[in-house]
């Protein structure tokens, strides 16, 4: 898929952070793009402000039935998906005493089963198009840390689910990668995107890295890629 311009992208979770910096970088190489959000009209303000190439539509990613909705709704605007960008996630850190089952369960439900959902959903479109998956796994599906139960559980079995379904769908000529990113300036867990932005990866600079990934030889994909801050919070 080395020439990208014109192909069209599915981005779950695209109205802020790294699915918007992804769509961004993506539009500006001519791609079309549909981003997903909870909230009609905040997926709508976000497409809005990407331009004429952009959709935002409705759709959460733990209910299989709207992510179903939304594959359809892009065949029927554009006629194709050669793209789906697995990004949706939560994060909820705390100490296992103190995590609720809740927060658990939206973990887990958003991170991994979500996921699964989306590419289910637009498995057949992808294959069609001899498209690419992409997932926004975390330095945490390797990397356990405390207050991090559910959040490393959810992106641990994204890591596994993700390389499995390489190797499923690979005799198809689809493509998968997930991409781990260390620290990123987002909305996530709650923070600021002002917060730390001296030293923590910038949604812009995943963005770089998908399309770069897109723009690869047909012959090579690079199946995990990990992504860190040349700092850190201390340095
Ligand atoms: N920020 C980091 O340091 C970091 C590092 C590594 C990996 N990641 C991963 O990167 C991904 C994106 O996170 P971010 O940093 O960009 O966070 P963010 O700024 O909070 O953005 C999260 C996005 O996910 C959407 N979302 C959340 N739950 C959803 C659901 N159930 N259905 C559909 N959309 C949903 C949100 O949209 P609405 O609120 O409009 O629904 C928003 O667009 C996550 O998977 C996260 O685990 C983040």
């Amino acid at each position: 898929m080395n020439d990208i311009r014109a192909k069209v992208a599915l981005i779950t979770g695209g109205t802020k952070g790294i699915g918007y910096g992804i769509a961004q970088a993506m539009i500006a190489q001519g791609m079309r793009v549909a981003i997903t959000g909870r909230n009609l009209e905040a997926a709508q303000q976000a497409a809005q402000g990407l331009g004429e190439y952009a959709i935002g539509l409705a759709s959460d990613v733990t209910d299989y039935s709207s992510q179903e909705k939304v594959v359809e709704t892009v065949l029927e605007k554009w006629g194709q998906l050669d793209v789906l960008i697995a990004n949706a996630g939560v994060g909820h850190f705390a100490p296992i005493d103190e995590l609720s089952a809740q927060q658990w369960n939206q973990t887990i439900d958003t991170n991994l089963t979500g996921v699964f959902y989306s590419v289910k959903a637009s498995l057949a479109a992808i294959k069609s198009t001899k498209g690419y998956i992409i997932t926004i796994s975390s330095l945490a599906g390797t990397n356990f840390f405390a207050r991090g139960t559910a959040y490393n559980a959810s992106k641990f079995g994204l890591t596994g689910f993700t390389q499995a379904l390489m190797l499923d769908v690979r005799k198809d000529d689809v493509k998968v990668t997930t991409i781990m990113p260390g620290s990123v300036s987002s909305h996530f867990g709650g923070r600021s995107p002002e917060e730390g932005k001296d030293w923590r990866i910038q949604p812009e600079d995943i963005g770089q890295i998908t399309v770069d990934l897109l723009k690869m030889h047909p012959r090579t994909f690079p199946s995990k890629v990990e992504v860190r801050p040349s700092k850190t919070a201390s340095n």
